[in-house]
């Protein structure tokens, strides 16, 4: 954009003093090209530059007030270089203005190294079902709009922004500028109190009557769980595994389900990333990592060690039956979105959720 912007007003300058030593009419001339400089891009770049609409506009004006005194001819060329210099002057300032700004923010938002929060990449899975991975990819989405755009705005090199800079030309689409507005995550509902929520009477044994719960009802709640705690409008902007911006802890914002006649009386968080053996999270709340990193930690039972035996071998859902009716765990593996901060390979289990059931009402 910048150098687009310096062409045109180069073309300009050179036309006005072209214009001022041959043109029989200097002063009408000049804002010819004044006005041609400024539309022209707007039709075939479809971009509007705001340095040479500057200067065309000081050089328009400052041509009519010395045609009205009376000195068209010799004042062309000062004109133009004067309005040239005062229109470059006014947006370098104003960007130096906003490069300030931007250093307050780049503080805010600094980057963060994932490398001592993540200590190890998940280790290796037998494949799992390839159709549920697509369509958590494409439910996390790429993420390269809105806040990921302005942190990343925020963070690239000074030079870039300044030659991408609004100043010297405004994309159709507006350019992105971040403020203090647009990289504010704001906060995520707050979990909502469920009256009987983790009473451990209600979580306890298989339900009388409920029958046994239907697998793929189950396997919807957990999708949607999985969505709501990784939360990937909180990813931020992953440069790489150690500068990222902006990220949100994964954290749980809502009770998932229910499904069918069950509703989830408790959920909790199997970690395999950060211990060496698999451990449970023991919390009075849904699981949220920045609550979790120094939780008390339980190790999971025998139906959770089956279940993580068969997630391992590819299974997503490992739902109880008998005695552990009313129990499942779910899968949470790496989708490709996941690979930049955790390492390791595409479906591999970074974890499970280990959900107790009661019938719901
Ligand atoms: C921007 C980096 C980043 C991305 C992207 C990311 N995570 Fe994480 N994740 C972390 C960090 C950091 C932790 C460790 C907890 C903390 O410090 O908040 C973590 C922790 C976890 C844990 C808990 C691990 C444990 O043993 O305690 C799970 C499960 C998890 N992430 C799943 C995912 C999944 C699934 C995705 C992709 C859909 C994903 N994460 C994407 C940074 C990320």
């Amino acid at each position: 954009m910048f150098s687009i912007s310096l062409a045109l007003s180069g073309v300009l300058l050179l036309a006005a003093v072209l214009a001022a030593r041959y043109a029989k009419h200097p002063v009408g001339t000049t804002i010819g090209w004044a006005a041609g400089v400024t539309f022209l891009p707007l039709c075939t770049l479809t971009i509007g530059l705001t340095a040479v609409w500057y200067q065309a506009a000081f050089l328009v004006a400052g041509l009519w007030v010395a045609a009205a005194l009376g000195y068209s001819r010799r004042a062309v060329p000062p004109v133009a270089v004067g309005s040239f210099l005062v229109a470059y002057a006014i947006l370098g300032v104003s960007l130096v203005g906003k490069e300030r700004e931007y250093a307050r923010l780049r503080a805010a938002y600094p980057f963060e190294s994932m490398e001592a929060r993540l200590p190890r990449p998940a280790p290796p899975s037998a494949p799992s079902d390839s159709a549920r991975l697509e369509r958590w990819e494409q439910e996390v989405g790429d993420n390269t709009w809105g806040r990921h755009r302005h942190l990343a705005t925020l963070h690239e090199d000074t030079t870039r922004r300044f030659v991408n800079s609004a100043g010297f030309g405004v994309a159709r689409m507006a350019r992105v500028e971040p403020t203090e507005e647009t990289l504010d995550p704001g906060p995520r509902p707050d979990v909502p109190q469920e009256s009987d929520y983790f009473n451990p009477g209600l979580a306890a044994g298989p339900q009388a009557g409920a029958g046994r719960p239907d697998p793929v009802a189950l396997g919807k709640l957990h999708d949607a769980g999985f969505l709501d705690f990784v939360n990937p409008r909180g990813f931020g902007y992953v440069r790489d595994r150690r500068h990222v911006a902006g990220f949100q802890p994964h954290e749980f914002t809502r009770v998932p389900g229910p499904a069918e006649r069950w509703a989830v009386a408790r959920l909790e968080l199997v970690g395999l990333l950060r211990h060496d053996d698999p451990v449970v999270y023991v919390s009075a709340s849904l699981p949220r990592m920045d609550a979790l990193r120094d939780a008390p930690t339980r190790p999971t039972d025998p139906f959770e060690t089956a279940a993580l035996a068969a997630l391992r071998a590819g299974a997503d859902l490992h739902v109880g039956d008998g005695p552990d009716t009313g129990r499942f765990v779910g899968a949470v593996r790496s989708t490709r979105q996941c690979l930049e901060c955790h390492g390791g390979d595409r479906g591999a289990l970074l974890g499970a959720f280990t959900y107790r059931l009661r019938p719901a009402r």
